[in-house]
């Protein structure tokens, strides 16, 4: 098999990217090692920059982001006893929060990309990179039964955190940095009507949690935990308890509801700032991770594509590899900005329970600082709703 750009992983960022790809008239072929009703299936995040459904809807993949996303003026700070809202939209001239969940944009994009032709082959095993440093890259893998392999000008490592592409990339070319955050988040899909007509992120003595929402009868809520809890520790009724606790404020109820998922996830900042070698690209999670507070990391991977689209279009175009030499250093201002919002909002918002009382008191003025100054919550609006393409 053969194409011109070989993609890893039809995550968020494989997929834009081969929507792209294909707006550009350049050929892809994604490998995927799941199948598409478990990648369809999975719960991840939920929030989308302005410009990334701005995106979706010119790519013509943004019908049913229109018709069902949740569309907010801004969130909601809580903390000290007291809700603060956050008027995004003022801030930024107009810009919203959208919340639509990230398994909703892969089966969008899913469907899109297949019904103008595009290739996805799901349910591939043992994936493996070659010939990374020449011009014919090659990908091999185990399909149903034989060993494939698909030749390529360029290979887009798209396949997440724990994927191969990374590892592709001799250690010692490799430049990473991270951050392990003493905290994880239980996260729960519920059957309820919606509690707050936006996101409450709430900062409490207990702990940190965020009531987020799915759709007017689904919601989504996480609450702090310690990274190694077990799931089996936290009985719906325990749940429920600290959600209530945490979220109280006079007048208002959360709404509870039966509860059909829940699980447990810990929290790192990750940065590779060797995002190329050779023929190999990295893209999205592949490259960087960020803590879920901040909204970042879908955002964050649609933005490396968007970079390497172009860098790739202009090869194809002219012949020149200006702008794939330049892709790392174009991508990596903005994710980093990234990384300095989804840590400065972890920090601000959990309960580190390494830090003691004059650095939890640090948070709550920083908090105050942001609710009550138009320049903090103009900083802080900016980077939640997505900073401006500069490269
Ligand atoms: N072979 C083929 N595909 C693979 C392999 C492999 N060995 N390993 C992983 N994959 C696939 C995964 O199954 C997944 O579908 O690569 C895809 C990677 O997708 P994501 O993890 O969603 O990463 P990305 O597309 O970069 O999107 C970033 O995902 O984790 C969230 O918070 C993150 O929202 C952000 C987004
Ligand atoms: C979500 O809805 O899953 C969500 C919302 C906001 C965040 C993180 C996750 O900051």
């Amino acid at each position: 098999m053969q194409t011109q750009v070989g993609i890893i992983g039809a995550g968020p960022a494989g997929l834009f990217l081969a929507h792209l790809l294909y707006r550009a008239g350049i050929d892809s072929v994604i490998l995927e090692n799941r199948s598409r009703k478990e990648i369809e299936g999975t719960i991840r995040a939920g929030v989308l920059e302005q410009w990334v459904v701005d995106l979706m809807i010119e790519l013509g993949q943004g019908e049913r982001l229109k018709r069902e996303g949740d569309f907010h003026n801004g969130v909601t700070f809580q903390f000290s006893g007291q809700r603060h809202h956050i008027a995004m939209d003022e801030m930024t001239g107009g810009k919203h929060v959208t919340v639509y969940a990230q398994h909703e944009v892969v089966k969008d994009l899913v469907a899109g990309h297949l019904a103008h032709g595009g290739r996805i082959i799901f349910g591939v095993t043992d994936v493996a990179l070659h010939q990374i440093e020449s011009e014919h890259a090659l990908i091999t893998w185990r399909g149903d039964s034989a060993e494939e392999e698909l030749r390529c000008d360029f290979i887009a490592g798209c396949d997440g955190f724990h994927g191969p592409s990374r590892q592709a990339i001799p250690t010692a070319c490799r430049r990473e940095f991270q951050k392990i955050y003493p905290f994880g988040w239980l996260g729960i899909l519920c059957e309820a009507p919606q509690s707050w007509h936006e996101l409450i992120y709430s900062r409490h003595e207990r702990g940190f949690a965020l009531l987020s929402t799915r759709t007017p009868e689904i919601q989504r809520l996480y609450l702090q935990c310690e990274p190694s809890d077990d799931i089996a520790n936290w009985s719906d009724r325990r749940i429920w308890d600290e959600m209530q606790a945490r979220f109280g404020f006079p007048g208002w109820t959360l709404v509870e509801g039966p509860i059909f998922q829940k699980s447990i996830l810990a929290m790192r900042s990750f940065v590779c700032e060797t995002m190329r070698h050779g023929r190999l690209f990295l893209a999205g999670d592949a490259a960087h991770i960020v803590p879920p507070t901040g909204a970042k990391g879908l955002n964050l991977a649609v933005a490396d594509v968007l970079v390497l689209s172009c860098a790739l279009a202009a090869f194809y175009r002219c012949g020149t590899h200006d702008a794939l030499e330049r892709y790392p250093a174009n991508c990596l201002r903005r994710i980093w900005r990234g990384e300095r919002f989804s840590w400065y909002m972890t920090t601000m918002l959990h309960l580190d329970p390494h830090e003691n009382e004059f650095e939890q008191r640090i948070h709550l003025a920083e908090l105050d600082y942001v609710v009550h100054s138009r320049a903090a919550l103009t900083a802080l609006a900016e980077n939640y709703v997505g900073l401006p393409f500069e490269e």
